[in-house]
């Protein structure tokens, strides 16, 4: 794999020192990007004599037939920033163009990993949050700093992640690049709503964040993508949007969409009850309202599955959290649950960031600490992953035995 390294005007550009030699290590092409200030910590000799390629000098130089600044970025399969200051991360929320690396940045359309490294002050700063959360939603993947020592005697959060970390969440990011190619993955994202008369509905807090970042996460990792929405988010590029209002919209929608799918993720808050006969005139006074269930999608889909096919579900709850999305995955018949205690800060419901328990049929839980959703998205896939392998591995293994007992 081709891998651009950048490295920024901090004192952990000496741990950079450290990644560059473990990627090459791995077996990888890495080529060095020196901002000027990386240069006043940590010699170009270095990093030329542990890397791949020679460190680029900057922006006018002719690189592998073509120009430096697009060229590197062009042909990257992965770009890690490390450590990634305060500065780099504004310029590239900015998105600056003036340097070898800003440029590189902008021109990549590979994964991209920013390990910021600054003082705790600046770390704390809202100015350095948003433009994180500003990269976050951009697919920017970020190992979060640690806590320790920091440069001229201090200590606090900001000190940089350990090389170690930083290279096992670079090649674990770029393992998942193409692993959902050829795949069909339905998501369902987003609040249902029940019409009560022509004004007034039924709905529920779902903002259909968690939804729509799973719909992106399996997009870039190589699926063909259905989302239905009924969320008013703009939905992510390169994927098929149907959108829809009411869990009866929903249900025929995914029942279109689902039977050829490989994967199926109900991460849409569908209502478990509706008002029985909504009505076409505008309802005055206080109504009587007579709700009916309606009818539960996934323990549908569970009934009617295809062998192979993967289902996932969603729990949000508020008690006995783990104990209920146990029984519900059982209950609804699907391969993954995952719950989230929406009554905890941060977590579930309109927020940008989750905390999630991902529990499977084989007995498997996985815990996501509080995250972006676009991250808990990622490990949702990981998991998916893991069980359409296995599937393709049993039908392997069913075809292999049907053939052997032939030539028996
Ligand atoms: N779901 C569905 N169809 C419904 C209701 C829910 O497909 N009519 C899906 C959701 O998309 C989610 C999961 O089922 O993936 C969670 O459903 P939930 O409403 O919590 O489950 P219930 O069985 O209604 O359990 P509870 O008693 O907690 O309400």
């Amino acid at each position: 794999m081709r891998i651009v390294l950048g490295v920024s005007g901090g004192i952990a550009a000496y741990k950079a020192v450290e990644v560059c030699r473990r990627l090459v290590d791995a077996g990888h092409q890495v080529t060095p990007v020196l901002t000027d200030a990386a240069r006043r910590f940590v010699g170009e000799a270095t990093f030329s004599a542990l890397a791949s390629d020679p460190v680029p000098e900057g922006l006018w130089q002719r690189w592998e037939g073509g120009i430096a600044h697009t060229r590197l970025g062009q042909r990257a399969d992965l770009v890690v920033i490390a450590p990634a200051t305060a500065d780099v991360l504004a310029r590239y929320a900015a998105g600056m163009a003036d340097d070898l690396l800003s440029a590189t940045l902008l021109v990549t359309r590979a994964p991209v990993v920013v390990c910021p490294a600054m003082h705790t002050e600046m770390w704390e700063h809202p100015a350095v949050a948003e433009n994180l959360a500003t990269l976050r939603r951009r697919g920017v993947h970020v190992v979060p700093p640690e806590s320790g020592k920091l440069a001229g005697g201090d200590e606090g959060a900001g000190r940089m992640a350990e090389p170690a970390t930083i290279v096992a969440t670079a090649l674990a990011l770029s393992a998942r690049r193409h692993d959902l190619a050829g795949t069909h993955v339905v998501v369902s994202a987003g609040g249902t709503r029940e019409a009560i008369d022509p004004v007034r509905v039924i709905t529920n807090r779902s903002s259909g964040k968690q939804g729509h970042a799973i719909a992106e996460a399996a997009a870039a990792r190589g699926a063909r993508v259905t989302l239905v929405t009924s969320s008013a988010l703009e939905p992510p590029a390169g994927v098929e949007v149907v959108h829809v209002e009411s869990a009866a919209d929903m249900h025929a929608a995914i029942a279109a969409a689902a039977p050829g799918a490989d994967v199926v993720v109900m991460a849409a808050a569908v209502a478990d009850f509706r008002p029985k006969a909504p009505v076409a005139q505008k309802l005055h006074g206080l109504p009587e309202l007579v709700l009916e269930p309606t009818p539960d999608i996934l323990a549908g889909l569970a009934e009617a599955r295809r062998p192979g096919q993967v289902l996932v579900g969603f729990a949000a709850e508020t008690q006995d959290v783990v104990d209920r999305a146990r029984r519900k995955l059982e209950r609804k018949g699907v391969d993954l649950v995952v719950v989230n205690d929406v009554s905890a800060p941060g977590v579930g419901f309109d927020h940008d960031t989750n905390e999630v328990t991902i529990l499977g049929a084989d007995g498997s839980v996985v815990v996501v600490p509080l995250t972006s959703k676009r991250q808990v998205a990622d490990v949702i896939l990981d998991q998916v992953v893991a069980r359409l392998r296995s599937g393709a591995t049993d039908a392997r293994d069913a075809r292999d035995s049907k053939r052997d007992t032939k030539e028996d």
